[in-house]
């Protein structure tokens, strides 16, 4: 039965300065519009709490605290497509996109982000500036949640993750494994190469992404993978807010998944015999859409911040590439279908991939499937200094029993 949320809501009224909205009011309209999947958006909290200030945030968690059955969610820039990691039913959602001020220092050598911007905001800011910083490659991300999990830039093969400071199949995916592999790896290249199913109509498209950090529209990493016929340039000297700017799309269902491996051709397709076989023939209601995308995740970037972050990825392991396997549909009641059907691509390709000797343990938070295990994926040491972390930082641990969402430290 639903629990009465009201006292909790009711406390969060008395803070002086802080939005609190109630269902159909337009603030807490606005909040659950601006999920990116549907299943999020649909969740509905009790009340939402926007606060503008540090000051109102410490006061929000002092009396959610206070109240051992108030449980609850917080949302930067809700981009993450699973039910519950940023919203809740029957709680208390913290919508933190009003922290969302940026400031530099003098010099503009070090930003200060507030964690509810997008990295849209972000790019438009320092772009008047003529600098940047290595956040999300799609502008309506939020810092909060891409910098929390990791975060892939196109600078990433240069600076790392964000934390620490980026087809006619058989030919192109072979073009890719060769960037990806490429000694020394090219530290301004920054490619997503992605397969996409429609169940509907049946047919595959390619498309890949290639990006370069530097002003220079011909690099030689990617002559191989313009040769191909079927591949279009989009390599273009742009400010990254222009590149980040997301286009607006309606809510759907939404999942992700990811793996990390090896570079190798011959992974790649198996990779996409073992999609094609497993998802060829199944077919939901409405539409569905599967997008297989990899990035190549090079020694050169796990170099930057290995052993500084707690994501336990090394350059001894050579080269490797990160997979983002996501479907979108329509119909809600296909859901559980859909996410079976996910498992089980995901665990042949790991099958396969383990069998070459190429399946890594990291389990990249920010594409993580709700199945999936990315804090232990970190190793045991990191798992156990991010215990201390917590220790330290809440005793009471109210962001392990009060706050269902996202990846836990006991997953
Ligand atoms: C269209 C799209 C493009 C993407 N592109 C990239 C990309 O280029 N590179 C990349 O690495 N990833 C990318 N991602 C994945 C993205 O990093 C994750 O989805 C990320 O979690 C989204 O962050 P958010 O702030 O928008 O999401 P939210 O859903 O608001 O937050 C995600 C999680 O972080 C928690 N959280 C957020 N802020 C805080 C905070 N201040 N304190 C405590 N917890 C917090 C939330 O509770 C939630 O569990 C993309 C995702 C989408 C949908
Ligand atoms: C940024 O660079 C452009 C082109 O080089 C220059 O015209 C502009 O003055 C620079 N702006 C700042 C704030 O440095
Ligand atoms: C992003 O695109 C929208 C729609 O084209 C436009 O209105 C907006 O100004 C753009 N934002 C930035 C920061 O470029
Ligand atoms: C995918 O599988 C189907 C069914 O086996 C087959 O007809 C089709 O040719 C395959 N597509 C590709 C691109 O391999
Ligand atoms: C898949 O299902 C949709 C929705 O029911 C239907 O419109 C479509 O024709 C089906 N496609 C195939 C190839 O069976």
């Amino acid at each position: 039965m639903a629990q009465d949320l009201a006292p909790c809501c009711a406390q969060l009224s008395a803070i002086i300065g802080l939005d609190v909205a109630l269902p159909n009011s337009s603030l807490y309209a606005a909040t659950e519009t601006a999920y990116w999947s549907i299943q999020e958006g649909s969740l509905a909290p009790s009340c939402i709490a926007k606060p503008s200030s540090s000051e109102h945030v410490a006061s929000i968690i002092a009396s959610i605290a206070n109240q051992h059955d108030c449980p609850f969610a917080i949302k930067s820039q809700g981009h993450a497509p699973a039910a519950g990691f940023a919203n809740i039913n029957n709680g208390i959602t913290i919508d933190l996109t009003a922290l969302n001020a940026i400031t530099t220092n003098k010099d503009a050598s070090v930003a200060h982000i507030g964690t509810g911007a997008s990295w849209l905001d972000v790019y438009a800011h320092l772009d008047t500036l003529n600098k940047t910083v290595a956040g999300g490659r799609n502008g309506g991300v939020g810092v909060g949640g891409l910098t929390l999990g990791g975060g892939i830039s196109y600078f990433s093969p240069q600076a790392g993750f964000t934390c620490d400071t980026a087809i006619n199949f058989e030919i192109v995916f072979a073009a890719f494994a060769k960037i990806a592999a490429a000694k020394p790896y090219d530290v301004h290249a920054s490619i997503t190469t992605s397969a996409i199913f429609n169940a509907v109509t049946k047919a595959w498209t390619l498309l890949s992404a290639p990006i370069y950090t530097k002003p220079q529209t011909d690099p030689e990493v990617y002559s191989e993978l313009f040769a191909i016929p079927s591949i279009s340039n989009t390599v273009q000297i742009t400010q990254l807010h222009t590149l980040a700017n997301e286009t607006a799309m309606a809510q759907t269902n939404q999942l992700f998944s990811t793996g990390t491996y090896g570079v190798s051709a011959e992974l790649l397709d198996s990779i996409f015999d073992i999609c094609n076989e497993t998802l060829y023939d199944f077919n939901v209601t409405g539409s569905l859409q599967w997008i297989v995308t990899f990035e190549p995740f090079p020694a050169v970037f796990a170099a930057q911040g290995a052993h500084d972050n707690i994501l336990g990825t090394i350059p001894e392991v050579g080269d490797g590439m990160i997979l983002l396997f996501s479907a979108s549909w329509s119909d809600a009641a296909a859901s559980s279908l859909v996410h079976a059907k996910n498992k089980e691509v995901l665990r042949k390709i790991n099958a396969a991939a383990k069998h070459m000797g190429l399946l890594r343990s990291f389990v990249y938070a920010n594409y993580a499937g709700t199945f999936q295990k990315p804090i232990s994926s970190y190793g045991t040491q990191n798992s156990a200094f991010l215990c201390r972390v917590a220790l330290k930082y809440d005793p009471l641990a109210v962001f392990q029993r009060q706050l269902p969402g996202g990846f836990k430290l006991a997953d």
